[in-house]
């Protein structure tokens, strides 16, 4: 029967010459690492090899060959044997502005003759990537998509404990077109692609790869992937209309498939290491005569009904899986003969959130400080902490440093705003306790064994302190009357100073235990010195443990409304998840992903254009909280916000449904890849600048209640087809989601580079921080760089206010976008570089309101018409 279709199909196949043939491609970008290999050759595909030795990065590493016994080749590795260390690659990247295929391979081979097979883990940039234990296969592969951010990609092995040293044989570097796999890599910081299988549907006789593919992917053979019902491998090389998209597959993949003939089904079983979240794309391909219809179903369930694969055309159909440990994808027959042409899955790996920049670059400036090489690279919390320091989330929160020659407290260790705990002792600390008043969190100081000479004023502000050990120091005089204030202080140690004096009274507490022996003269009494100097209150040593910090689920509900009481709201309409699917086509494409979900291009059966806002499961309000919320959206009606169309909640689901504006966000307008940057003159800017300002002002004092955005950024400034801009993603959810929050602070309430400074110490967002955010967001418009980027090259960070600021207060415009073309007038421009420096101030008291940043706004651009005008120029 198999056969007999086999033939038929063979017979009414055609040759076509034309479309495509295969592409044979240069090895542009091509980076081919042959670890612990010494010499450079050239393999049998044409790809050159080349020693890994420049691109390491570590200390300690040891090179070894064994015999390949397949191959009979004799071949390197390398294997790293010290526990402690980041043993890194970078791989330098050509173009950053597209993503990167990595491929390590690594093989044992009983290299050591032990027969101990390693376990080790992989780290890329900032996130771990995964666990390879050679007990379970040897050699072992693994493949990632990293969508680039800087001009080097960090690739990192790591010891486990008992898990041997790690061994990596070749490391390889592909650059990818750009677009490739965007629809798998979402979310603000993007994520990274893990490959669990790329399969060549059909194709049962190797693998393929370059030149074939001319990004050098391997397409693996269909042979261990068994489909649970039997299905016909078919090949053809009929010509075909290929897909416009970036990662297209090779025309020699699409020209298999697997065809399901006279059954229901056609199954792949892909077991998965881990429960996670999946991405996959399953691309089709019209090579047999007819047009096959089916539905595509995953773990069961169809997620697109009535797929259509019409005869020499092909196409691509991707979605994601959350929470799933297993895939089996099942193509359904309703006409004729459903087919797959190839099948990729990844797992989708979050990348941590980055240290703020505040904080690196004070860990630099520490680094320097020190004279030594600590060790300290790239983000100080993932994928592993550095050495000396302890990290909460991305929050740096302890640092050691003991045994250091450090001779003074630098300022930068005052930068170190999240710190709970700083241990300096015996780092010849010499002179004055200084620079640390802005740890407001800080629970432990341990300063001894250095040689302080005086207490300053620091330590009065330190209202969170528990424990102060200054013992051993050269500390004079008496102590400060302002420590007794310190409520939370449980133990203080000053034994072995020079105080003298009596100790001040408020010192007298019940819960603070205090350790004085071994100074010239200290004792409550007033009436002279205690003789033997021995500390009049004895308690044993202990230590006190930090308290994991706790939030309060405190949430702001507003109104209480009948759930009835919703369907007869005007301003917003109530939708059906069965209309949210359709006007979506299920969920299809992705344009977006906010702070709590994604984002949807969908359109009404009234041909209206909307963004289809899907609470993820994490994000999801209580129901009372989400009717507040949409009650109180519906409400908020302005020409330069992005209003709310309606809602649905149902099957468990908080959709919201808004208006869809075609010109896409500011940022891409200066940033993304259709960047419209040259275009966008000083007067479209400070328009755009003040309609965002007339949104915001709105929100802060025209809207009830009254509104903070909290996330002020380019990203969040959507522009229609005229260049109007609106405000977007504001509302209650943010405060109310921040209430679950319990660890990850910042990267809930703010985005990096736009977050208020004074938010470090104040724990709030109050209006002045979204000022602050702003007058981020007008840096942006007149410098047109992004606020905030991690050095290439060179160590510092770069952040746009710290650099932009001192030149515009100066009225010194070299740092004005070069796309300007200098084709402004120097009135206008100095009133908006004035007013965006006022707004970010440090200090928000200073910072002017929304009323007065829109006035000044309009006073610059009137001031750029008049120039224009009297240029002959018109816009
Ligand atoms: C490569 O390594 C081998 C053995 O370690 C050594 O004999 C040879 O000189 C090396 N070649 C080069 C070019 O360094
Ligand atoms: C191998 O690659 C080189 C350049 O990388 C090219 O000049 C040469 O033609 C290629 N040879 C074959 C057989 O493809
Ligand atoms: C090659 O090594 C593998 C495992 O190390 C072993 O299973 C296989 O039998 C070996 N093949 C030959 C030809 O020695
Ligand atoms: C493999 O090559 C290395 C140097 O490249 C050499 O030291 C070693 O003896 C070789 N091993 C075998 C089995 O040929
Ligand atoms: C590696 O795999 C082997 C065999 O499955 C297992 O016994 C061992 O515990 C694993 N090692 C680690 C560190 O997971
Ligand atoms: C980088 O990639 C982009 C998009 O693929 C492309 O337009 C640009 O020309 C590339 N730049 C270089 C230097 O290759
Ligand atoms: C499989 O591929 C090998 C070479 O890669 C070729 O010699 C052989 O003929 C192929 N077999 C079939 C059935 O196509
Ligand atoms: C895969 O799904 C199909 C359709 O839902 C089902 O018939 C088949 O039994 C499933 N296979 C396994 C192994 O669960
Ligand atoms: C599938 O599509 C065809 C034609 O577009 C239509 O006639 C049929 O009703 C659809 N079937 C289902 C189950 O939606
Ligand atoms: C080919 O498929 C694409 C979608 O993948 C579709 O837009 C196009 O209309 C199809 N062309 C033909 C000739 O069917």
């Amino acid at each position: 029967m198999i056969m007999g279709l086999r033939l038929e199909l063979w017979v009414v196949l055609f040759i076509f010459n034309g479309i495509l043939d295969v592409i044979l491609c240069d090895q542009q970008g091509f980076l081919s690492l042959s670890c612990g290999g010494n010499t450079t050759y050239v393999d049998s595909l044409n790809i050159t090899w080349i020693s890994d030795d420049e691109y390491i990065n570590v200390g300690r590493t040891l090179t070894t060959s064994y015999v390949d016994n397949t191959s009979s080749m004799n071949t390197s590795v390398r294997y790293f044997p010290d526990a402690r260390a980041r043993n890194c690659y970078k791989l330098p990247v050509q173009n950053i502005s597209s993503s990167v295929l990595v491929r390590a391979k690594f093989v044992y081979q009983n290299y050591d003759k032990l027969k101990r097979a390693p376990a080790f883990i992989l780290s890329l940039g900032r996130a771990m990537t995964a666990a390879i234990n050679l007990s379970k296969a040897d050699p072992w592969t693994e493949e990632f998509i990293w969508p680039v951010s800087k001009d080097y990609v960090p690739f990192c092995l790591y010891h486990i404990p008992d898990g041997g040293n790690p061994v990596i044989s070749s490391l390889e570097l592909r650059p990818l077109p750009q677009g490739a796999y965007n629809s798998g890599l979402v979310g603000p910081r993007k994520n990274i692609l893990r490959k669990c299988y790329r399969i060549n549907c059909g194709y049962t006789n190797g693998s393929i790869r370059y030149p074939l593919d001319r990004y050098d992917r391997v397409w693996d053979a269909d042979v261990d992937f068994s489909p649970s019902h039997l299905s016909v491998p078919l090949y053809t090389k009929v010509g075909l209309n290929v897909p416009s998209m970036s990662e297209v597959p090779p025309l020699a993949v699409l020209q298999t498939a697997r065809l399901l003939e006279r059954r229901n089904f056609l199954s792949y079983d892909l077991p998965l290491d881990e429960v996670g979240n999946y991405y996959i794309v399953l691309y089709f391909a019209g090579i047999v005569p007819v047009y096959s219809r089916f539905n595509i179903l995953a773990n069961g369930e169809i997620i697109q009904s009535n797929y259509t694969v019409n005869s020499r055309n092909s196409s691509v159909y991707y979605f994601t899986m959350k929470q799933v440990k297993g895939l089996n994808i099942t193509f359904q027959n309703i006409s004729f003969y459903p087919l797959v042409n190839s099948i990729e899955v990844f797992e989708i790996v979050d990348i941590p959130p980055e240290t703020s920049s505040t904080t690196v670059s004070a860990l630099e400036v520490i680094q320097q400080y020190t004279g030594l090489d600590l060790g300290w690279e790239e983000d100080p919390c993932f994928p592993k902490p550095w050495n000396h320091i302890t990290c909460d989330g991305n929050l740096v929160t302890s640092i050691e440093l003991s045994g250091i020659n450090l001779r003074s407290i630098s300022p930068a260790f005052g930068d170190l705003l999240d710190l709970r705990a700083l241990d300096l002792h015996n780092t010849s600390l010499a002179g004055k306790i200084q620079n640390l008043e802005g740890l407001l969190h800080i629970e432990q100081l341990n300063l001894s064994f250095n040689d302080l000479t005086s207490f300053g004023t620091d330590l009065e502000s330190l209202v969170n302190l528990q424990l102060l050990d200054l013992k051993n120091n050269s500390l004079q005089g008496t102590v400060p009357d302002k420590l007794g204030a310190l409520k939370k202080l449980r133990l203080l140690n000053l034994e072995n100073n020079k105080l003298r004096g009596p100790l001040p009274h408020s010192l007298k507490k019940e819960n603070l235990v205090l350790r004085i022996s071994g100074n010239l003269c200290l004792s409550f009494s007033t009436s002279g010195c205690n003789s033997s100097g021995e500390a009049p209150i004895e308690a044993p040593q202990f230590t006190v443990i930090p308290e994991r910090k706790h939030r309060g689920h405190s949430h702001i509900a507003i109104i209480l409304e009948e759930e009835a009481e919703i369907r007869n709201w005007n301003a917003a309409r109530v939708f059906s998840y069965k209309e949210i699917k359709k006007a979506t086509h299920n969920f299809k494409d992705v344009i977006g992903q906010g702070s709590f979900g994604s984002v949807y291009p969908g359109k009404l059966p009234d041909g209206k254009m909307v963004a289809v806002k899907v609470r993820s499961d994490k994000t999801q309000l209580g129901a009372d909280s989400f009717v507040n919320e949409v009650h109180l959206l519906s409400q908020i009606r302005h020409q330069n916000l992005v209003s709310l169309e309606g809602f649905c909640h149902e099957s468990k689901q908080q959709i919201l449904v808004y208006e869809y504006l075609p010109g896409g966000s500011l940022a891409d307008s200066l940033y993304g890849s259709n960047s419209k940057k040259f275009t966008l003159n000083w007067v479209r800017r400070l328009k755009i600048g003040i309609d965002a300002a007339k949104g915001l002002h709105y929100l802060h004092n025209g809207s009830e209640p009254r509104i903070i955005h909290r996330d002020i950024k380019c990203s969040n400034i959507l522009l229609d087809e005229q260049m109007n801009a609106k405000v977007a993603d504001f509302g209650l959810s943010k405060q109310l989601s921040e209430a679950e929050a319990t660890h990850v602070t910042t990267t809930v309430k703010g985005t990096t580079g736009y977050l208020d400074p004074e938010y470090y110490s104040t724990l709030q967002l109050t209006e002045k921080s979204d000022i602050y955010s702003f007058g981020v967001v007008l840096l942006e418009l007149i410098c047109g760089r992004e606020p905030f980027t991690r050095g290439s090259g060179n160590p510092d960070s770069f952040n746009l206010v710290l650099w932009a600021k001192p030149f515009l207060q100066a009225g010194m415009f070299e740092v004005v976008d070069d796309n300007l073309a200098r084709d402004y007038d120097m009135e206008s421009m100095r009133k908006a570089a004035t007013i965006a420096s006022r707004c970010v101030e440090r200090d928000a008291s200073i910072r002017p309101t929304m009323g007065e940043v829109l006035q000044e706004l309009k006073e610059a651009y009137s001031l750029q018409l008049a120039y224009l005008a009297s240029n002959g120029q018109a816009d």
